[in-house]
């Protein structure tokens, strides 16, 4: 697929409505990673400086279910924006039916934020009646989110049918960085997965089967396999179906010769202080085969939050014999100081292997970022559901209507 990109648009004087994605991080109504809004800056700073009119910025923040939600507002992502663009942006918080073409022209700023978009109930069925009042309102539609390329939603793919559809800069660098990526794999190829669902891995792990060799687990699928062979867990998430996923798994690695790489120890914490309470030897190869009898590895009020240090250093050996790595979803409960050791040494090691590392997922993305490793990864992707559905699929609804 050749992606229509921005170089293709003729922009001078028009209205140009981008689809971008501010669904970052937040801690309340605060920002704590802002790289999807700075990644967005110069797709927007282009568009204005190669003469468009009017710049109208729509993207969605959470899942607000098509009602307002006013913690879900988009003021905090404006003003980031404000200061990462350098612009005054008119911030417009009314329904989108109420805001007519004549009210764009209108504003005394040129680029202008639309509220939330997913306030409307329509945008997530991808509804033509949304989808063309987006498109009255401008001349051209620029997508420039490869995260929410995935979805068919109102403002990602219907508007595309009314105006004619370009790539901005942000989601054509996704593309090529991803394809470049699966071009280029050298062996032995490892994918890492962490986060908490496995089920969500299962299409990509499919779709990478023939090159990859091994696959390193972080510590909530780890859980699932304690789960499925009848540990108790304590507090620790187990997901809907977690047992049937973790069999399809099994045999899915085993009938395809992928090697898979268990936590060797487990730092289990406390659920109510978050404090680390201890570290526990496991051996998953006897846990499998059924060697070891089934009993509970957490007290009430606790669960298994992290991988520990014996984890580490198996996977520093193992990393340094890697051509290929990607890596989805962090390691450990990593938003929680205590509980990040796991995914923030894990990323260290990739990041100073040989091999050439992919990352992806808001959450894996947001936590290098703020521990200043970003830059020292080779393709960093902030999409992760729209990452693991490209890889599986090798296309999405967002990228086929800016794609030929
Ligand atoms: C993301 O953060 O992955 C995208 O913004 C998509 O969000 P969604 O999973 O709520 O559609
Ligand atoms: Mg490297």
């Amino acid at each position: 697929m050749v992606l229509r990109t921005i170089d293709q648009a003729d922009l001078q004087d028009k209205i140009v409505i981008i689809r971008t994605d501010y669904n970052v991080p937040m801690d309340g109504l605060k920002i704590t990673d802002n790289t999807r809004i700075a990644e967005s800056v110069p797709t927007i700073r282009e568009i204005l400086d190669r003469g468009a009119r009017k710049v109208i910025i729509v993207s969605h923040l959470g899942r607000p279910v098509g009602s307002v939600v006013e913690d879900l507002r988009l003021a905090p992502i404006v003003a980031e924006l404000e200061s990462c663009l350098g612009e005054e942006i008119s911030y417009l918080r009314d329904d989108v039916n109420s805001i007519s073409r004549e009210k764009i022209e209108s504003q005394v700023d040129k680029v202008i934020c639309l509220e939330n978009i997913r306030f409307d109930s329509r945008e997530e069925k991808g509804d033509e009646n949304l989808a063309k009042k987006l498109a009255s309102l401008a001349d051209i539609f620029v997508l420039d989110a490869f995260s929410v390329a995935h979805r068919p939603h109102a403002s990602v793919v219907g508007v595309a049918k009314y105006l004619p559809a370009f790539a901005g800069r942000t989601l054509a660098k996704e593309f090529n960085d991803i394809n470049s990526f699966l071009q280029t794999i050298r062996k032995p190829f490892f994918g890492v997965f962490g986060g908490i669902k496995l089920d969500d891995k299962m299409p990509v792990i499919r779709s990478l089967a023939g090159k990859l060799d091994c696959i390193v687990l972080g510590s909530s699928i780890a859980v699932a396999f304690l789960h499925r062979f009848g540990f108790g867990v304590g507090d620790s998430v187990v997901t809907k179906d977690s047992d049937k996923v973790v069999d399809q798994f099994w045999d899915f690695v085993n009938q395809s010769g992928i090697k898979v790489i268990f936590p060797k120890d487990l730092v289990i914490g406390s659920s109510l202080t978050n404090e680390r309470v201890k570290v526990l030897d496991i051996d998953f190869e006897k846990i499998i085969s059924k060697e070891i009898v089934p009993m509970s590895i957490c007290e009430e009020k606790e669960g298994v939050y992290d991988i520990g240090e014996k984890s580490i250093e198996e996977l520093k050996n193992i990393f340094g014999t890697a051509g290929s790595i990607f890596w989805n979803g962090p390691l450990g409960w990593a938003e929680k100081e205590k509980f990040a050791y796991g995914t923030l040494e894990t990323a260290k090691l990739m990041s100073e292997s040989k091999a050439v590392v992919l990352v992806g997922g808001g959450d894996t993305v947001g936590f290098i970022a703020s521990n200043n490793l970003s830059t020292k990864f080779d393709y960093v992707s902030t999409s992760g559901g729209a990452m693991l559905e490209y890889i599986a699929n090798n296309t999405l609804p967002g990228l086929e209507i800016v794609g030929e």
